[in-house]
Formats: C-alpha cells, structure tokens, sequence
C-alpha cells in the first residue's frame, strides 16, 4: 500500500494513494488511476470508453441504452486502468446523473471496495467538472491565491454559477431555469440536422459563419439574478430556421450565420453573468468546467472578459466525462473514504453540489 496514514472511525487522513476513478453518470464508462504524492499528481490511466456513436442514431442519449452499455463496459475499462495496480482508495460518481447508469458504476465500485476492504468515497459529479482543470498540470495545492473562485459549470445536463471558496465549500449563485447550455446545443444542432453530440458540430459549423448576422436574444443577460434560460433562445432559432426553410435559404453559410449567432448568443450571456459575479464576489480566479468548457469560442472571450482574473479550464480531454476529475475530486473528499461506504452509499440522480 502506497498510502499511510490511520483509521479513525469513518475519517481516513491519508497523504499519498492511488485513487482508482469511476464515472458512468451519463453516456461515457469511465476508470483512472491516479498516484498522488506530496500534493503532486500523476495519471497513470483515464480510460473513456464512449457510447456516443450508439446514441447518435438516436439524437441523443437513451437511458436503458446508455445503462447496458455501462454494464458492458465497466469490467473491461477498469481492468484497462488498473493494469496490474492495485488502489489504495477507489472513487466514484455517486450523483448526479442517469440513476441505472450511476448505479452500475456505484456497483462495481462497492464491490471492489468490498472485495479489496479498500476506502471508499462517493462523489458529486460536478465537482468533478469544477476542478478538472487541476488535471492539467501536477501540483494540487489549492492554496487562498484562488479563492474566493467563481465556479461556472456548463454540461449537457447542468449550467450553474457557484462561489467557491475552497474545496467542498460551494454555495449556488445561479442555475438555468430549463435547457443546460449543453443541451441548448445538442437541440439546436437536431434542429439544423448536424448529429450528436451536438457541440462540436454546432461549434465547427460556426466556424465559417457571421456571428452579428442574426441578432439572437440574450435570454436573462439583464436579469438582477445569476440564473440562466436557454429555451427562449432554442425557440428563436428553431423560428429563425423554419422561416429559412420557408424561404428556401438552406444553404451552408445561413446554417453557418444561425450556428455562429446561436453560440454569440450564449457565449454572451454565460460572459456577462460570470463576470458580474466576479465582480460581486471579488473572486480571485474562475473556475470553468463541464463539456461545453471544450468550446474554445467561449473559453477566448470569458478570458478575455475577466481579465486580469485567471480562468482556469481543463484541458480539451478532460473537458467531457472522464474519471480523471472524479478520482481528483475523490482525493480531495479523502477524508469522506470509508471501508464501510459500500453498506450506505446510493446513487442520487439529482443530488446538488450547493
Ligand atoms: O460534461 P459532459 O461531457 O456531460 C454531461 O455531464 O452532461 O457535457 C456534454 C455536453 C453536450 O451537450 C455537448 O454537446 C457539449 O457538452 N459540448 C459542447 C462542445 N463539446 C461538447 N458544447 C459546445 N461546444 C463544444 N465544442
Ligand atoms: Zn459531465
């Protein structure tokens, strides 16, 4: 064992492990091994196995087949992580997300825990997304320079504005009142007929397009709130196509001038109300994490907007659904592993992070 350190009760202080990740909230069966020494990181593995071309004749994700999926896949990407490790404390997602998909995970990881009489902890999958960015380089000390941080996470499934003011100390400023950025984006790209996931194509597509060539609504960008709404603004575009279609301008460049105006649209808004509650909460850095964190659009003007304020953002591959980010997030919940965890642990399919 690489770990010391000595049980006492349910609270574990260990230094130094190898954290074995798990992740199977959604569409991605995940597992990595991490080797943490003296605060410094090391990723040994971060295995994704992808279901998104099983999906995609679907338009989106479908739970009973994502959760199959997971339970294909879950013995073979852990072996795959594992090699011939063995880790001293196992993490897993244990909310939120698709609950027959979370369960599997949370299974396979109860029984390892078991098996092995190794620590446990469960964690929130957004807290995953929020430091995923610490995956990027190999020092974890989170030391007061960063915070108090805004957090900013914007999935598929969540967008949510949080104060940060250290790890595990999270309070919810604002979150969408309907569609996740994310989904915003997988909607509009059904819509335009672009496939799934819809993000990258709808990015790619925006590309070649005029960003101010359709004036988009900034849905709530005004509002006295941190809240967010994209549903208005799918509407527009949804209207704004179908008169296109009427008309019969199909052609590249408009589908282009709709992707690059849809996307403005959000950027704008996500920009203005980060920055706002930068300035409100004196943060010293922001956080930014979740799929859409792969949009390098976004990533360019939030920099931009916030500066001199540092945004920290994951690096491309660990900008969608990775155990990486959840055996970092489980390192930093280590003092919530427990060998008894697997008796008590459930999965929670809505379970916030504030
Ligand atoms: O974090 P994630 O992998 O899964 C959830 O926890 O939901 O996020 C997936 C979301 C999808 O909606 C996908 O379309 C979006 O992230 N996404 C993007 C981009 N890449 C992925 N959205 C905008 N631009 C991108 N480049
Ligand atoms: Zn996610």
């Amino acid at each position: 064992m690489s770990s010391f350190g000595c049980q006492k009760a349910d609270l574990w202080y260990i230094f130094d492990m190898k954290i074995l990740g798990i992740e199977s909230s959604c569409d991605e069966t995940s597992a990595s091994l991490l080797e943490i020494k003296e605060s410094r990181l090391q990723i040994k593995s971060n295995v994704v196995l992808s279901q998104a071309g099983e999906h995609k004749k679907y338009g989106g994700v479908v739970p009973e087949v994502a959760a199959r999926g997971h339970a294909q896949a879950i013995v073979p990407a852990i072996a795959r992580a594992l090699g011939s490790d063995r880790p001293d404390v196992i993490a897993v997602t244990s909310a939120p997300g698709l609950i027959t998909s979370l369960q599997v995970g949370l299974q396979a990881a109860k029984t390892l825990s078991y098996a092995w009489q190794i620590p446990l902890v469960g964690v929130n999958h957004l807290e995953g997304h929020l430091f995923s960015w610490l995956l990027n380089g190999s020092d974890l000390k989170l030391g007061r320079e960063f915070f108090p941080a805004i957090g900013l996470i914007v999935s598929g499934g969540h967008t949510e504005l949080l104060l940060v003011k250290g790890a595990g100390r999270y309070s919810l400023l604002g979150r969408t009142r309907d569609d996740a950025a994310g989904e915003a984006f997988d909607k509009v790209a059904k819509l335009l007929g672009l496939g799934y996931p819809g993000g990258p194509a709808v990015s790619r597509c925006a590309e070649k397009g005029r960003a101010n060539a359709i004036d988009f609504p900034r849905p709530m960008i005004d509002s006295k709130d941190f809240d967010f709404s994209f549903s208005g603004l799918k509407t527009s575009v949804t209207n704004h196509f179908l008169q296109m279609a009427k008309t019969g301008d199909l052609s590249r460049e408009s589908l282009s001038d709709i992707c690059a105006g849809f996307q403005a649209a959000v950027i704008d808004v996500l920009g203005v109300k980060t920055l706002k509650a930068a300035r409100q909460h004196q943060a010293k850095s922001v956080f930014l994490g979740g799929g859409v964190s792969a949009n390098e659009a976004l990533v360019n003007s939030l920099a931009g907007k916030l500066k001199p304020r540092p945004l920290y953002c994951p690096e491309r591959k660990y900008t969608g659904d990775n155990a990486a980010m959840i055996a970092l997030a489980g390192y930093l919940n280590k003092r919530k592993a427990s060998r008894n965890c697997w008796r008590k642990l459930t999965a929670q399919a809505g379970l916030k992070l504030a």
